[in-house]
């Protein structure tokens, strides 16, 4: 089959790799329908490449119809069509039962001291064959696909794969009071998604933060209030000028929807870079250590969120040495969740509003759809966020 593999810096290629098959009784293949390109797999583009192998097949936001199934998925057969949540997990260990399929204790990657396996990501979350590919192979497939029905377009569904999840869990734990207000940093798709579900759910007004025009301008479409980085001299004026419009204190809660990649101060840039072109062996563990340069949007929330508000973090942020800037987060009270969205915690609220009337709009969500072959061009458009790129599925 063909698949989008990792091959180095910016550097993807479809290749024919053997097809994958039933390995264990839990297991599902499926033939992938569309498959999304994320934010996330910029970082292993360019900054997580110390964590690859050439030869990865990327990707994490499949649907498709599954081919076959092993004996231990009772609920799943030939035909069924499906959505694949990024995650990895089994439904029935303590984690999962508590909610938490993130930290599944039957996939967890306990090697590299990591929560849950993730399709196409890395070798710290189990190097598991990705979903940009015509086929994938779907272990635990007893608990992760998601049923859908047949009739409408994979659009109104594919993104129960991870933006709309991640988004709804970056808004849950924004818990933005009735009436209350919320800043979104990042309006890449979970940006943009968290504001039109902050907006859903009632909050009274939503300010969003990003640098490229045609990504502020979708979301001001939306009722947004968007703040663009470039037009203010540094991040200091962009928190007063949101701190003006919400009586001075700052917003309730703030979504950090950037991470890893933030733009921000020109030498987190040249720490990314050298990072990136580090042989493997000398490059992992400085990339433990570059997220030091990098925190840009993490700082702009801890300034921005008003006294006592939350900050709900769903960007990714690779480091493990970044010196926190713990005084001010414990003297200002800020609750600061995190982590990588608990899909199936989520996806049964979400469902209502996937319906022909598309409150949220995932119908033309997309902003490209391309080929599979055509991935090389995908990503680097997506990365370069070219040709109004915000989103991009691609076809098998
Ligand atoms: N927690 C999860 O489960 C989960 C799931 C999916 C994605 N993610 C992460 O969420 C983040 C966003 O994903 P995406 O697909 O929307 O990616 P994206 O790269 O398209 O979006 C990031 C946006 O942030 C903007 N930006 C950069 N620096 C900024 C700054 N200093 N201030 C404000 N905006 C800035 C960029 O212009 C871009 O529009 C990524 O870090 C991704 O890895 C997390
Ligand atoms: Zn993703
Ligand atoms: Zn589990």
């Amino acid at each position: 089959m063909k698949a989008v593999t990792w091959q180095g810096r910016r550097d993807v290629r479809v290749e024919d790799v053997p097809d994958p098959r039933i390995e264990e009784p839990t297991d599902a293949v499926i033939r992938v329908t569309s498959t999304g390109l994320c934010g996330s797999d910029l970082h292993l583009y360019e900054v997580l490449t110390p964590f690859m192998t050439p030869g990865d097949i990327l990707g994490h936001e499949p649907m498709g119809i599954v081919e076959e199934v092993g004996a231990g998925v009772p609920d799943l057969m030939a035909g069924d069509r499906v959505v694949v949540p990024f995650q990895i997990a089994c439904g029935r260990c303590f984690m999962c039962e508590t909610g938490l399929p993130t930290q599944c204790e039957t996939t967890q990657v306990t090697g590299e001291g990591m929560g849950a396996a993730l399709f196409g990501y890395t070798r710290l979350y189990g190097a598991v064959p990705g979903g940009q590919a015509e086929y994938l192979r779907v272990p635990q497939a007893q608990f992760g696909p998601i049923k859908v029905p047949e009739g409408p377009p994979d659009d109104r569904f594919v993104y129960l794969s991870d933006v709309l999840p991640t988004a709804w869990q970056a808004v849950e734990y924004a818990a933005v009071p009735p009436g209350g207000t919320l800043a979104v940093l990042g309006l890449g798709p979970i940006g943009d998604m968290s504001c039109r579900i902050a907006l859903a759910l009632g909050a009274e007004r939503v300010f969003g933060v990003d640098l490229v025009p045609e990504r502020l301008a979708r979301a001001g479409r939306d009722g947004v209030q968007t703040y663009d980085l470039r037009a203010f001299d540094d991040e200091k004026a962009l928190v007063h000028a949101i701190r003006d419009e919400t009586g001075g204190r700052g917003p309730d809660a703030v979504i950090d929807a950037v991470g890893t990649e933030a733009h921000g101060s020109a030498a987190a840039k040249l720490a990314q870079t050298a990072t990136g072109l580090l042989p493997r062996r000398l490059g992992a563990p400085l990339a433990e250590r570059f997220a030091v340069d990098r925190l840009g949007a993490l700082y702009m929330a801890i300034d921005l969120v008003r006294r006592g508000g939350t900050i709900s973090l769903s960007g990714v942020y690779g480091g493990m040495a970044d010196p926190m800037p713990m005084l001010t987060l414990f003297d200002k009270q800020i609750q600061l969740r995190m982590g990588q969205a608990n899909v199936r915690r989520w996806t049964d609220r979400i469902m209502p509003y996937l319906t022909d009337e598309d409150p949220l709009g995932v119908e033309d969500f997309a902003t490209h759809r391309l080929p599979l072959a055509e991935a090389p061009h995908a990503y680097e458009m997506f990365q370069r966020k070219q040709d109004g790129a915000i989103k991009i599925l691609m076809q098998p």
